[in-house]
């Protein structure tokens, strides 16, 4: 009886909580982008010795000569990251030797608007020949509910020469699995990195403690729910939320330009209710790697139950009409000046998607210069965060950064991005037209400028 209670009463899981314990953890990250580098460097200044794992060789030998690609992150971070033992590589063959590893590869939507999971099952494919006993894999990508157990699961269990099971107990053999949302918002600094909870849900118990307690070495709270599902549709509402209200305010700018009030200043006197309101801000419609794209990962996988988000829909229909209705109103306050848009020169004033970033994924700058391109306009940029910009996933615009003292020979200047180190009333003073979508010339008086 005495030998059945113990062999019951075996924790695998031991070994990996000492060893996260003494910081003796081989962390393993997978994706040297905006969420895994800097997650990188945050394990690697709490003692943790981390392999950074890119499929990009250029990413890989930048970080392994000290450099940086990411404007926020400064190069002496990377060389102390370095001086802990963090190094990069493409060898695959490395994932034997962690404990640990987290995947934060990207999850875009292919050309029809459907979830494109290929980088996740490609990163779990490459790993799964090399998975041993006791190892944690957690996947960090923002993803449908269903992702953890019904793709990533089955494809370690299945790719891995050892027949491993997922372990989901801690008595039992095999490897943990779980899911745990990235929540960082780019270029917000009111609240540090490691005060941002940490949702974990993990394919059993013993996987979820596990990851909860990698993560309490980095962060101040970790929030354990009861499954990767849960875990997984956490992100999404959050971003659901943003999306739907960003819309919402969208379409009030629209119907507050034509009955003359000004949005924004019934946004800050709304905000003035301390409880049940949250403000969001109207903008020349969506960018980045989350909001324009994560709200479609769930109406893909609500159709399995045949279910239509409408919510989702109707939002990203009017969030995507915005960079049109920006280039409507630019033609509009042009001809009001006698101008045709066509065969004028237009400036725009920012390309990343948001302020102070030097990410341009799926900015509306981006379509607002296609959109003005079509209608004959010849159109530069200025960015501060990005000096140059070649060929992307849908545009191709091979341009530099247009210096600031050449606003005089511009017929238009258009502020796309709000960058906080702009000098609004300098701009104004020394463009013949400005069109504002971002509020950023609030309080200038000028005939020279329309808000839209
Ligand atoms: N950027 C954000 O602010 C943010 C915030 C929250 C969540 N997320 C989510 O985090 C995930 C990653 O986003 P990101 O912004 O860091 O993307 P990113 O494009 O900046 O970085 C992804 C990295 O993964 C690498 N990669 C692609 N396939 C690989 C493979 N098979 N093996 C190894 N490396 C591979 C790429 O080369 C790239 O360096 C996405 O699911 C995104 O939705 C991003």
């Amino acid at each position: 009886m005495r030998g059945i209670v113990a062999l019951t009463s075996l924790d695998n899981t031991t070994e990996l909580r000492n060893r996260i314990e003494t910081r003796d953890a081989r962390i393993g990250i997978v994706g040297m982008g905006y969420v895994g580098l800097p997650l990188s460097l945050l394990f690697s200044e709490e003692r943790f010795r981390v392999t950074g794992f890119d499929i990009d060789p250029r990413k890989v030998e930048t970080l392994n000569t000290g450099g940086t690609y990411i404007v926020r992150i400064p190069g002496p971070e990377i060389q102390l990251a370095r001086q802990n033992g963090f190094t990069a590589t493409e060898d695959y063959g490395q994932i034997a030797q962690m404990d640990v590893v987290i995947i934060c590869v990207p999850t875009p939507l292919n050309e029809y608007h459907e979830p494109d999971l290929s980088y996740v099952t490609g990163t779990v494919r490459s790993i799964a020949p090399h998975l041993r006993e006791g190892q944690l894999i957690i996947l960090e990508s923002t993803t449908y509910p269903g992702t953890t157990e019904e793709v990533v699961v089955p494809l370690l269990e299945q790719d891995n020469p050892s027949c491993l099971r997922v372990a989901r107990d801690a008595a039992s053999p095999g490897f943990y699995v779980a899911f745990s949302p990235e929540r960082e918002d780019p270029g917000n600094d009111s609240v540090a990195r490691r005060d941002i909870p940490k949702v974990v849900g993990g394919c059993g118990p013993a996987a979820a403690d596990l990851a909860s307690a990698i993560y309490a070495t980095i962060f101040s709270r970790t929030v354990l729910v009861s499954s990767p599902a849960v875990a997984e549709m956490t992100k999404l509402l959050e971003n659901i939320y943003r999306c739907v209200n960003i819309a919402l305010v969208n379409e009030l700018k629209q119907l507050c330009i034509r009955m003359n009030i000004d949005l924004f200043e019934v946004i800050d006197a709304a905000k003035t209710k301390p409880f049940g309101f949250q403000p969001f801000y109207p903008g020349p419609g969506l960018g980045g790697h989350c909001i324009p794209i994560d709200p479609f990962y769930l109406s893909w996988k609500a159709k399995e139950f045949d279910f239509h988000t409408r919510f989702i829909e109707l939002a990203g229909e009017v969030n995507l009409a915005m960079p049109y209705f920006v280039v409507e109103n630019i033609i509009e306050a042009m001809s009001q000046r006698g101008k045709a848009l066509c065969g004028s020169r237009v400036l725009v004033l920012g390309l990343a998607y948001k302020r102070d970033i030097d990410d341009l994924r799926e900015s509306p700058s981006l379509t607002i210069i296609e959109l003005l391109q079509k209608r004959g306009a010849h159109v530069e940029y200025n960015d501060p965060f990005v000096p140059s910009v070649g060929r992307g996933r849908k545009y191709a615009l091979n341009m530099r950064s247009t210096p600031l003292e050449q606003i005089p020979e511009f017929d238009c200047v258009v502020i796309v991005t709000d960058h906080s180190q702009y000098d609004y009333a300098g701009i104004v003073s020394k463009a013949k037209l400005v069109v504002d979508t971002r509020n950023a010339t609030r309080g200038i008086d000028s005939a020279n400028v329309v808000r839209c």
